[in-house]
């Protein structure tokens, strides 16, 4: 009745950003990821003998604020009428802060509470469990590079492009603010879609480059990669700050880092940015890449700190008893 569960956070390559049914969570465009390392979280789920209260704690600290969020993740794995769940998960990086511990949390949540209460699913079952309680979770169920497909079915649909040996990219993440961001993902995604004038050609043209990117990826063209993923992200970011009010995550150490990355590139550095919900910023780096990438944004006014991360595996089942 026990089970531990460990995913590690994604980050998006060509962005999910707009959902076409907000009730049941189904993106508005396709996304293609790359799953993390050294990054992760754990999250064990014990279901008690009888229905009750759920209780969470994340890192040790009973939370409130994620409970009903959890509560509701593990009612669509199980239904509603179902044993209740003491559940902890552990995070080994700022949580809430655009790094994606949202995707790695909720992951890990439905794959603990399939194996605690003896549960199959298939892996479409999965992913929409996942993508359910939050649309770039499923992509973290699956390791090294990963397409979320939009399509009109209900259910959504995730596959592995490559494995992290096919390709072994790795990502610095430069850590420019530990405060949990003002606004979260959803909530700036329905503003985007209801006030941004350039949502309805951020949607339109998500095939071009979702095209672009598989093409990169299949042949490891580097250079094609980064300049589809950054045309993308700042494409993304272009619809939020159109919005009304205009949804800005970025500070001053933010475009720092977006100036050392293009000082790299100008010296022949492989790397490029992206940047999510949040003012870090993701230089994924070409084999080889790493150290001079890590280096540079060190020394960038504003950084607080980086972290590291090859590509790693999608979420697993450690324990279950
Ligand atoms: O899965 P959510 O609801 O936390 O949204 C993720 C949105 C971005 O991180 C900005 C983009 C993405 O594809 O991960």
């Amino acid at each position: 009745m026990r089970a531990v569960a460990r995913a590690q956070p994604n980050i998006a390559l060509i962005k999910y950003w707009g959902k076409r049914d907000s009730e049941r969570n189904l993106p508005a465009v396709g996304s293609i990821s790359v799953t993390l390392d050294e990054l992760f979280t754990r999250m064990s789920v014990q279901l008690s003998d009888s229905p009750g209260a759920d209780t969470l704690t994340v890192n040790g600290e009973p939370s409130a604020k994620m409970l009903p969020r959890i509560s509701r993740c593990i009612d669509r794995v199980l239904g509603e009428n179902r044993p209740a769940a003491n559940v902890a998960s552990d995070c080994n990086f700022p949580i809430a802060a655009g790094l994606a511990s949202s995707a790695s949390a909720f992951a890990a949540a439905v794959i603990a509470t399939a194996a605690a209460a003896g549960r199959e699913f298939s892996s479409a079952e999965l992913a929409s469990l996942a993508g359910a309680a939050s649309g770039s979770a499923a992509r973290s169920l699956y390791g090294g590079f990963v397409e979320l497909e939009n399509s009109d079915d209900d259910d959504i649909s995730v596959s592995s492009l490559a494995a992290p040996d096919d390709w072994p990219l790795s990502v610095v993440v430069a850590i420019t603010s530990s405060d949990s961001k003002p606004l979260g993902s959803g909530e700036a995604m329905e503003r985007s879609r209801e006030t941004s004038p350039f949502y309805a050609n951020w949607v339109s043209n998500q095939g071009v480059d979702l095209d672009a990117a598989r093409t990169a990826i299949a042949e490891r063209d580097f250079r094609s990669l980064a300049t589809v993923a950054e045309h993308n992200c700042l494409k993304m970011h272009s619809v939020m700050w159109a919005s009304r009010p205009a949804i800005v995550y970025w500070n001053s150490a933010t475009l720092n880092c977006l100036q050392t990355i293009r000082a790299l590139q100008a010296d022949g550095v492989d790397v490029f940015f992206t940047i999510d919900a949040g003012p870090q910023v993701k230089a994924i780096c070409a084999p080889g890449a790493e150290a001079d990438v890590r280096a540079a944004l060190d020394a960038a006014d504003g950084v607080q700190a980086t972290m590291r991360s090859g590509l790693g595996p999608g979420a697993v089942v450690e324990q279950a008893a």
